[in-house]
């Protein structure tokens, strides 16, 4: 089987979940850590009346809205996506504004419904989503770190285990009893990676929050998901820093307007991403020349 698939490569992956696979070699197969197939997120959106033409036209389709109570319409965030994510595997999600990697990223760690499809999970979630998520505002640094740690299904004890690491890796020890709320957004992204890094878990999310810290911390998190990669961590990682993902990632997943478009290694990915900015870049140039 090739390395890697582009758009219009029939994507024939098996359905784990569903069959015992056959071990052919000796060598132990790799441990799959998720499995998703042909998921779909439909939003629905307000549809714009916008065919208008002078400012009167324009007041008169605001007012009609506001009798219809507005027309809505389909929006495709994520379409018909599948892939598998192995243990030790470190995979980028690669895609402009809009693509769809954030969606992707919610729908696997449970906080969106998908309209279709299907995700299997054989581990437990950290995930890392947006700054302050995950963490309970009125509760204080301490009480979050235990409270995530037990929704992980952790006990008491085993999170004083970690307790320490977590804090000295945060570096947030003066405000572990203040709350969540008054944490400026750096400190809370610190606590929260350090959580979604040291509580247990299978496989680990993080989209681009960590940009909010500062160059030290974000290095420190590139260095802890590396660590966590070699112990058979399974890590999605979602930034718009290619270095980064050139650095941390083995394989690279390209997300187009809510479909995949390239799913292979992170050289041929990052390739693959520059090329289709370039295309990009050159329809947007001609569409501005086309409206002069
Ligand atoms: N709750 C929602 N309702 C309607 N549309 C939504 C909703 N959430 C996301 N979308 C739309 O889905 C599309 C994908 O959004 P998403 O946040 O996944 O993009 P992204 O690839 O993470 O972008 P970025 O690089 O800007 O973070 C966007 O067009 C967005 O407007
Ligand atoms: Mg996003």
């Amino acid at each position: 089987m090739s390395s890697s698939l582009k758009k219009g490569d029939a994507q024939a992956l098996p359905d784990y979940a569903d069959q015992d696979y056959m071990i052919l070699d000796l060598s132990p197969p790799p441990q799959l850590a998720l499995s998703v197939r042909g998921l779909s997120k439909t939003y629905k959106i307000a549809q714009s009346i916008d065919d208008h033409v002078t400012a009167a036209e324009a007041l008169a389709a605001w007012v009609l809205k506001g009798f219809r109570g507005g027309r809505y319409q389909d929006f495709k965030a994520i379409h018909d996506v599948s892939f598998d994510l192995f243990a030790g595997d470190v995979m980028a999600i690669l895609g402009n504004n809009g693509s769809g990697k954030s969606t992707l990223l919610k729908l696997i760690s449970r906080i969106t419904e998908p309209t279709n499809g299907k995700i299997d999970l054989y581990g437990r979630v950290g995930s890392l989503l947006e700054v302050g998520s995950g963490f309970h505002p009125e509760l204080t640094g301490r009480e979050n770190i235990y409270l995530n740690g037990t929704i992980l299904g952790m006990s008491n004890r085993e999170i004083d285990r970690e307790f320490d690491a977590i804090v000295e890796f945060a570096g947030v020890e003066k405000f572990l009893d203040t709350p969540i709320k008054r944490y400026s957004s750096g400190m809370s992204v610190r606590l929260a990676f350090a959580v979604a890094a040291h509580l247990r878990s299978e496989i680990l999310i993080i989209d681009e929050v960590l940009s909010v810290g500062d160059q030290d911390f974000q290095k420190q998190c590139l260095e802890r998901m590396r660590t966590l990669a070699q112990d058979g961590r399974a890590v999605l990682f979602v930034s718009h820093h290619l270095e980064s993902c050139r650095e941390l990632c083995n394989k690279a997943l390209v997300l187009n307007e809510g479909s995949i478009d390239f799913m292979g290694d992170i050289e041929a990915g990052l390739e693959y991403y520059a090329d289709l900015q370039q295309v990009n870049d050159i329809g947007l140039l001609k569409r501005s020349q086309a409206a002069r």
